[in-house]
Parts: C-alpha cells; sequence; structure tokens
C-alpha cells in the first residue's frame, strides 16, 4: 500500500460530508484534495459553501477551507483526476446516486459511499470491517461487470444498525432465533441540526422513512455469503424492528431483544465474555480510525447514555449495557453508537482504511 492517498468528498456541504472533511485533518494515510457537492455549491470556496451550515463542534479545518467546490456532476472527470478515490454523501434520489457512483468507478476512481442506493447492488459489498471483511473479495467481480481496472464501489450499512448488529454479531455462534430492536435515532441521522429543524425539539417522531426495512434487511446482507459473482444474503436470524427520531443531536440508541434457538442459551457471563473479546480484521490490522475495544459494556445500571457515551474511542465504538433476563425474549440489553462517525463518515473512513490494507486502492 502507498503512504499517502489523494482523497475527493463528494456531499462535502452537507452532514456526513462535514464529518468526513474534519475526519481528514491530521488523517494519517489521507488528505483531502478535493470537495464537491450540488451545482448550488460549484464554483465558491469551501469555506464560503458551508460557512452558515457548519454544524461540526470543531472549526472548519484550515485545509479544506481554500478548496474551490467541483460539480459532482459537471466535474467528474476533473475530480477523478485529483484523486486517488472519493467518498460519497449526497441527498438526492436513489437512481441519480447509483449512476452518479457508478460514473465515478467507471472513471477509474473507487467510491466509498454511505447512501444506501448501492446497497442491495449484488456486486457491491456492503461491509462493517469488524463483521464481514471477507466480502470485499466481491469486488473483482464487480469490476469484471463495470470493465473497470481499478475502480469500483464499496458501501457502508445503515447507520440505525451500528449500535446493535455489534452486539448480536459475537452471539451468532449460539444460534439467535430472532431479535426486536426500537432505535431511538438522533436528528442529525436527518441531515439536520435543532436550529433547522425546531420541531423536533422536545419532540419524538415515530417514523423515519425507509428506516425500518433497512434496520431489518441490512444486517442478513452483511451475515450473508459470496456466490459466484454476488452475495445472498443470509435468511436469518430475523429481525423486527421500529425506528423513532428523537430530540438528541448525534447518537442512535437501540433497546434489543433476543431469543436463542431451543436449548441454545448462553449465560449473561458468557454473552459479556464474548462482548470483551470481539476483535476483527480493524483491530488486527491496527487500522488508524478503529477503536482499540469495539464493544464496551458498561455495568451502571443508568449507562450507556447518548451525550455521555456517544463519542467513545472517538465515536467508533459501541457502548452496550443493561444486559439482564426478559419474560417473553431470552435477554434484553441495549446499544448505543454514534451515527455520523461510526454510523457515517467514521464508518466509510474505516472501510477505506481497510480497502487501501488489502490493497484495492492502489
Ligand atoms: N446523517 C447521517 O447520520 C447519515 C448516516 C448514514 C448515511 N447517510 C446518508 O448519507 C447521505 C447524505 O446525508 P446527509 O445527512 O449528509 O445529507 P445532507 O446534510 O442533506 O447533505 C446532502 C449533500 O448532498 C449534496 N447534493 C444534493 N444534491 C446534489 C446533486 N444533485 N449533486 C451533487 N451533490 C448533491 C449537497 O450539496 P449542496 O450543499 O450543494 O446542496 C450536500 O453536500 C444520504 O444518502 C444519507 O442517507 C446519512
Amino acid at each position: 500500500m502507498k503512504q499517502q492517498y489523494k482523497v475527493g468528498i463528494i456531499g462535502c456541504t452537507g452532514m456526513v460530508g462535514q464529518r468526513f472533511v474534519t475526519l481528514m485533518e491530521r488523517h494519517p494515510w489521507f488528505r483531502l484534495t478535493a470537495v464537491a457537492a450540488s451545482a448550488r455549491s460549484a464554483g465558491k470556496t469551501y469555506e464560503e459553501a458551508v460557512s452558515a451550515r457548519w454544524a461540526m463542534d470543531t472549526p472548519i479545518p484550515e485545509e479544506a477551507k481554500g478548496l474551490v467546490v467541483l460539480d459532482a456532476q459537471a466535474d467528474a472527470e476533473k475530480l477523478a483526476s485529483l484523486v486517488d478515490f472519493c467518498f460519497c454523501a449526497v441527498d438526492m434520489k436513489k437512481e441519480e446516486i447509483r449512476a452518479l457512483e457508478e460514473k465515478y468507478a467507471r472513471l477509474e476512481c473507487p467510491i466509498v459511499s454511505n447512501n444506501s442506493a448501492n446497497r442491495w447492488t449484488p456486486d457491491v459489498p456492503m461491509v462493517v470491517p469488524e463483521i464481514n471483511a471477507e466480502h470485499l473479495q466481491i469486488i473483482d467481480a464487480q469490476r469484471r461487470r463495470l470493465g473497470t481496472r481499478r475502480g469500483f464501489i464499496a458501501v457502508k450499512s445503515n447507520c440505525s444498525l451500528q449500535s446493535y448488529v455489534p452486539a448480536l454479531h459475537p452471539l451468532i455462534k449460539y444460534g439467535i432465533d430472532r431479535a426486536l430492536v426500537c432505535t431511538d435515532q438522533a436528528i442529525s441521522g436527518a441531515g439536520k441540526t435543532f436550529q433547522r429543524w425546531p420541531e423536533m425539539v422536545d419532540n419524538c417522531i415515530p417514523y423515519i422513512g425507509g428506516e425500518e426495512e433497512k434496520s431489518e434487511q441490512e444486517p442478513l446482507k452483511l451475515w450473508g455469503h459470496i456466490e459466484g459473482s454476488e452475495i445472498v444474503k443470509a435468511d436469518a436470524p430475523l429481525i423486527t424492528a421500529q425506528c423513532f427520531r428523537v430530540a438528541c443531536q448525534d447518537g442512535h440508541m437501540a433497546a434489543v431483544f433476543v431469543k436463542f434457538q431451543d436449548g441454545c442459551k448462553p449465560s449473561i457471563e458468557q454473552i459479556k465474555a464474548d462482548w470483551a473479546a470481539f476483535r476483527g480484521p480493524a483491530q488486527e490490522l491496527d487500522l488508524p480510525s478503529a477503536p482499540k475495544q469495539f464493544l464496551h459494556y458498561f455495568e451502571e445500571p443508568d449507562r450507556p447514555q447518548t451525550r455521555l457515551d456517544r463519542n467513545l474511542e472517538h465515536g467508533m465504538a459501541v457502548s452496550l449495557g443493561r444486559l439482564r433476563e426478559d419474560t417473553q425474549y431470552d435477554y434484553k440489553f441495549v446499544g448505543l453508537s454514534h451515527n455520523t462517525l461510526r454510523g457515517a463518515a467514521g464508518g466509510a473512513v474505516l472501510l477505506a482504511e481497510l480497502l487501501c490494507a488489502k490493497g484495492y486502492m492502489d
């Protein structure tokens, strides 16, 4: 792998795009070289394009301020020529995003995407580095389909499932029969702040379009396997989900209920030991954004809490707590993850680091 990679961000002005920009500051492997958004922002410096909308709690990085925003559509060839790969997080129609991402891949510019548009494309890997790094092998088949030498698309999964799938994953070996999940999701997940969404102050909305289907289905692709030139989703464990928008700025919390197959129920001590021991390729390869300890279990009865714990290990760890017996399922517990860090930009940066370490960006 190379020492340094030149990186572009498509959707640089948005909530996730801003996170990407902050994560590139002082990144040991990645250097922000180009930024792009819609024609509305194109031609402005990054500082001008984003100023009133800057929603991060650190200032706009100096290296980004003076970059001139490109038009992601019209300047695609220019952008592709300036970088080794791009992150992508845009608010557009699904068909448009699919076409945009494929356009960059065909220009030999790998895309690491936060968007949902390509999550179900059979030869596009959807990867949480600790869970299913082996799915990256499908990139060879995708490159054959696209007729590219280095261009490809890799995606990360939806933000909501980062708060419970990492906890369920090390328990699958016991035989999980089913899980029920209720998520309380922060407003930054909709690209908003309280200033821009005052209706969310002191409020809870029991609906997030498309979120419940994603929360139920995407884990099955993560747990799927490669067959020929596609990833075939797993058919178990089945998950049912309810997703609420709640009055938090950042951090998705999940209440999880889990039932094991008959005779397979592990003890509470076994589950806690599995969570404590859980490591994946991100930790084994010592990737720069990998949390040292992926799953943290809190013994205090009132933890994890969104404000106290969402930033654990730079927002890349998952916080768990309140594991106890349930009256209808075997156990219930709580999970928390930072939706724009582990759940979006941070998760994509970690995926890009894995792709570099495995030679896909060279
Ligand atoms: N927020 C989260 O926690 C989260 C988590 C996981 C995944 N995601 C996904 O990430 C994506 C972005 O989400 P977000 O919350 O960052 O949205 P956002 O804050 O609304 O930002 C949208 C971005 O898309 C750009 N854009 C809009 N139309 C465009 C066009 N025609 N061509 C090029 N760029 C265009 C915007 O540029 P302008 O400023 O020029 O309009 C802006 O940079 C979505 O697909 C979302 O589902 C978000």
